[in-house]
């Protein structure tokens, strides 16, 4: 299959042969503000199917459905209670996917099963005009191959699934790089099931109580916990502590390595070690989230066999940093 490029900001011509290629039951690479999403259609078990397929995708891994406007969602889920018209009000359209009860009109394999369903309205307009004009809601997992780091420009999903899916819409870097807030809101406490840009801090402020799902128990609250993610080639490690003990301790690691192939992410500055391949990826949150995956992918396309990076403290987005930071790693993580 050709996979065709399409730029954004689109034509009318351009918008209606997306749609065309959506109501086909294709898969088209969207933009999000998050990341880039493989969208199709969530009503369509047969597009679904593809969706598993290209990504190699668990089965039992629920997938995002993403909508175009509020109204779109009393149709997907049983009930609204009164927890997500906080949430929805107040973070849609944004970064913040809210799991409910659903219909039971809802195919399957959107929820893997399950007696739920994840819903998000993005603030970016192409995928929500796209589900309006196609008729009906999107289903969009990261555009990436499942356990790779999360797609964040059309590069990153030419590599991962050129040849594999209908279209690309090109519209340049992620906004945010790191996925959605994932919040459950169908048992009696919400429980935050992925820390994202809405932060536990936030949801705290306009909920109340909000439990914090752990990543590592037995049996996951979300299937996606189960499984390696974010993962470059290059094995990873994270370094977490006090800045200069992290400082002296890659610099240690370097100075031992020599030979080896080392690439280092920093977010203190682009000469913070002596060694030729270090990233500066942001000083900021907003930067690190941005560009983390990003650089976790250039450091594969470099050949590095072995990527340091610095732990960052995990107040606001810091802890959905962290948690994309050393699931990639999986948990391999130096305290100093
Ligand atoms: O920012 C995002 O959320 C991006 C963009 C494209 O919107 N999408 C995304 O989708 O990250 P995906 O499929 O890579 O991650 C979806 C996560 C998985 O961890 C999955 O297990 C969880 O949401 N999930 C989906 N439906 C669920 C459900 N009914 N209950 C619990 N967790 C669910
Ligand atoms: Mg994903």
């Amino acid at each position: 299959m050709k996979t065709i490029v399409i730029r954004f900001p689109l034509t009318a011509n351009d918008f209606q042969k997306v749609v065309r290629i959506l109501q086909a039951g294709g898969l088209v690479a969207v933009p999000t503000e998050t990341v880039y999403g493989l969208a199709a259609n969530a009503l369509d078990p047969k597009a679904l199917q593809k969706i598993f397929e290209v990504k190699g995708r668990p089965q039992d891994n629920p997938l995002i459905v993403h909508v175009g406007d509020r109204w779109a969602v009393r149709k997907l889920v049983s009930e609204i209670p009164e927890s997500a018209k906080l949430l929805m009000k107040k973070y849609w359209p944004g970064p913040l996917t809210i799991v409910f009860k659903k219909s039971p009109k809802i195919p399957d394999s959107v929820s893997a099963g399950l007696p739920t369903i994840a819903i998000r309205m993005p603030r970016h307009s192409l995928i929500r005009r796209l589900s309006q004009a196609a008729g009906f809601p999107l289903a969009a997992p990261s555009a990436n191959v499942s356990g790779r780091p999360s797609s964040t420009t059309p590069e990153d999903i030419l590599e991962d699934l050129g040849g594999k899916i209908d279209c690309v819409i090109d519209a340049g870097g992620s906004y945010y790089g790191i996925e959605s807030t994932v919040i459950d809101v169908s048992g009696k406490i919400p429980i935050l099931l992925r820390p994202g840009n809405i932060s536990i801090e936030q949801l705290r402020a306009t909920l109340g109580k909000v439990r914090i799902a752990r990543g590592d128990s037995l049996r996951p609250k979300s299937p996606g916990m189960k499984y390696r993610h974010y993962a470059p080639k290059a094995k990873l490690i994270v370094i977490e502590g006090r800045k200069e003990n992290i400082t002296k301790k890659i610099q240690s690691m370097l100075n031992r390595g020599r030979g080896k192939k080392i690439g280092v992410l920093t977010v203190q500055h682009p000469r913070a070690y002596r060694h030729d391949c270090v990233k500066f990826i942001g000083a900021t949150n907003n930067l690190i989230a941005r560009y983390l995956f990003r650089a976790l992918r250039e450091m594969d396309r470099k050949g590095i066999e072995l990527i340091l990076a610095e732990g960052i403290p995990e107040k606001r987005s810091g802890h959905a940093i962290m948690n994309r930071l050393r699931k990639a790693a999986g948990y391999n993580v130096i305290k100093v």
